[in-house]
């Protein structure tokens, strides 16, 4: 265990403590880029990239965000080359067998959404134990998008609903957002209101399609390994700047 408690950084006076997003997302992209500007392998920018979500998350719990959502493989991903996909299998599993006591500590309750039956058995393991062993921490939720799709998603809660409407204990009018909601991976999860990308690209990858419907953007140019505390600041201060209409008109 670590013997002392880390020491918190205080919420920065710029910003509202209670119109602080409940649940950011971020979609993590820039780490071969990072890598291939310093003449590296794309992996070391993976390795880094690690260290940025540590501190973020321990950023996201200092200053009092209720959830962090991190996409960390997509289900199109298996398509890197082989050797890649194999360093990123074994880079998720040594993280979270090293994190464990870290995230007990802090409090941390971990959850992974995506098609968790496809990845390696030993990584599969190190999910179970960890999602098990913080099950009642009660401080942010940490939910890492692991061999997840949107689409992929959407199809397994349309299967499970069909499912019950053919077995009869549903009848298709029964079928609203709210149950439909409740049969995609983030169940018991309110949807992000901020999502940030960095390395400057201006699309979803195919990351929470459902979720996201109102969520605020955020897309910066610097690149995932290099998005410190200042960067998260400035995304917390745009999204503090923004009218979330949700439709309607501003009041
Ligand atoms: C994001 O960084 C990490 C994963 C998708 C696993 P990338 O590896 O996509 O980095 P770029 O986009 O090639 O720079
Ligand atoms: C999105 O990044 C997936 C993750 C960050 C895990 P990608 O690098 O895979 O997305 P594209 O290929 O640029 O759309
Ligand atoms: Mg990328």
């Amino acid at each position: 265990m670590t013997a002392e408690p880390a020491v918190k950084s205080p919420l920065p006076v710029d910003l509202h403590p209670e119109r602080l997003p409940y649940h950011v997302a971020v979609i993590m992209d820039g780490n071969g880029r990072w890598a291939k500007q310093r003449g590296l392998p794309r992996v070391m920018g993976h390795r880094r990239g690690v260290d940025t979500l540590k501190q973020l998350l321990r950023r996201c719990s200092d200053w009092g965000i209720g959830a962090l959502t991190a996409y960390a493989f997509s289900t199109e991903n298996w398509g890197r080359p082989l050797e890649e996909v194999g360093f990123l299998m074994t880079l998720f599993e040594r993280v979270l067998r090293q994190e464990l006591t870290d995230m007990m500590a802090e409090n941390v309750r971990i959850q992974f959404v995506g098609n968790l039956a496809g990845l390696p058995a030993s990584l599969q393991t190190e999910i179970d134990r960890a999602v098990e062993q913080t099950r009642q921490n009660r401080g942010i939720r940490f939910t890492v998008a692991t061999n997840y799709g949107g689409r992929q998603e959407i199809l397994q809660a349309c299967r499970a609903i069909a499912t019950q409407v053919q077995a009869g204990v549903l009848q298709p009018e029964d079928i609203d957002e709210n149950l439909f909601g409740r049969h995609l991976y983030t169940a018991d999860l309110q949807d992000p209101d901020l999502l940030i990308r960095t390395s400057g690209e201006m699309r979803i990858s195919n990351f929470l399609l459902w979720q996201l419907a109102y969520a605020e953007i955020y897309v910066t140019d610097t690149l995932w390994p290099d998005f410190d505390e200042g960067e998260f600041h400035r995304a917390l201060q745009t999204y503090q700047g923004r009218d979330r209409r949700f439709g309607k008109v501003s009041s």
